[in-house]
């Protein structure tokens, strides 16, 4: 918006400076976005785990890095972040720069051996196109965490049907699908959290997830152990522990009322996005409703109040929140 007030007292060249020197900088995340070579085995790029045709996620239940290396939470779609504040399911990142090391350095990624692997790396393959973008500075930390944060920041979803329907069309949506909108503002309580401000269907806030039983009983030495760990050690150990993901925002705030929350996710084209939920337990969409319908009934509501036609006429809902087009790879 900033921008768009600021244009009229810009001349047209300067204008289109800006922008190209944007899109320059986006084109060149991009680049590192795509690029398999920036691996420890050479074989994990960012679109491995988050793929244009999944809305930038991998398909998987938890995600597969360098060597095959199993991680311990499901892949995010990484549409829309330009107005996110708190990042990945327990928010312990609060910028997309301050984040974008952390996929290249962590172990089950792309498994690199800290920053200097990674700029050393971007140098020998990129060292030109940053030169052009960066002329003083070339292949820095910040240059590389700027170029990939300008990419992600670019990625926002197409218009959905459901997007048509609020302008104004009301042909947009299928009979179904209104009838599912209600019940989700409505009865159903899901725009609680899933809140329809700003588009994104999420409060930015963390909520009780599930646990699967088999990690119930580790749950009080995990969440002890942690206590005494650097945030560093913390953080590594997230995507290596199955126990440790699982305690949430916990094992960032150490706040034992954070224990097993998680930050509520987009809606955004969830038809795309299975599996579902922190750890990618729930196969398929209608799954999905069915266990957010048990958890999270309004006050009031019993699980039986929902007829299986009011199931499906939310998940009917959600289908319409997909974008129709799906993003594809555009530069290198
Ligand atoms: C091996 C798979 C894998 C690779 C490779 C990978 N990611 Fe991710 N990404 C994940 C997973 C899993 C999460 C969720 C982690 C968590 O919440 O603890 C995530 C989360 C994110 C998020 C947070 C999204 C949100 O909604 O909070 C961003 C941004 C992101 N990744 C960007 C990147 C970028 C940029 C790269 C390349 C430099 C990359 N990822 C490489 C698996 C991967
Ligand atoms: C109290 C807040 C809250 C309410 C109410 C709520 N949700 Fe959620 N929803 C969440 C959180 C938090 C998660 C992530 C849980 C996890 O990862 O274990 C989630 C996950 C989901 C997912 C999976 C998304 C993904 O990408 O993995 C779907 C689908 C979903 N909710 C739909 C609904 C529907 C439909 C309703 C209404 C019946 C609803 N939710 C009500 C907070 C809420």
């Amino acid at each position: 918006m900033g921008l768009l007030l600021l244009m009229p007292f810009l001349g047209a060249a300067e204008e289109r400076t800006s922008r190209t020197r944007g899109e320059a900088l986006a084109s060149l995340g991009e680049a590192l976005f795509f690029d398999t070579s920036l691996s420890a085995d050479g074989a994990v790029a960012c679109a491995t785990c988050h793929r244009p045709d999944a809305a930038f996620t991998d398909g998987r239940a938890v995600s597969r890095g360098a060597f095959g290396r199993q991680g311990a939470r499901n892949a995010p779609s990484l549409m829309g972040l330009a107005q996110t504040r708190e990042f990945f399911w327990d928010g312990r990142r609060i910028s997309l720069e301050a984040l974008v090391m952390d996929p290249l350095t962590t172990a089950e990624e792309h498994g690199l051996a800290g920053e200097s692997a990674v700029l050393a790396l971007v140098q020998a393959r990129h060292a030109k196109g940053f030169a052009r973008v960066f002329p003083d500075e070339g292949v820095t930390r910040e240059t590389v965490a700027k170029a990939l944060a300008a990419y992600l920041r670019q990625l926002v979803p197409a218009p959905s049907p459901f997007d048509r329907f609020q302008a104004g069309d009301a042909q947009a949506l299928l009979p179904e699908q209104r009838r599912g909108f209600a019940l989700f503002v409505g009865r159903a309580g899901c725009a609680r959290c899933h809140r329809l401000e700003e588009g994104a269907f999420t409060d930015g806030a963390y909520h009780p997830g599930e646990v699967p039983l088999a990690l119930v009983p580790r749950q009080p030495d995990a969440a002890r152990n942690v206590l005494g760990w650097e945030p560093e050690a913390r953080r590594a150990a997230i995507p290596a522990r199955a126990d440790v993901a699982a305690l949430g925002r916990y094992a960032v705030s150490l706040r034992a009322a954070d224990l097993g929350r998680f930050r509520t996710p987009s809606l955004r084209n969830v038809a795309r996005t299975a599996p579902y939920m922190h750890d990618g337990s729930v196969p398929t969409l209608a799954q999905a409703v069915e266990r957010e319908l048990y958890y999270r009934k309004s006050e009031g509501l019993q699980v039986g109040d929902l007829t299986p036609a009011d199931r499906s006429s939310l998940v009917a809902f959600l289908q319409a929140l997909t974008s129709p087009q799906v993003p594809t790879q555009t530069a290198p």
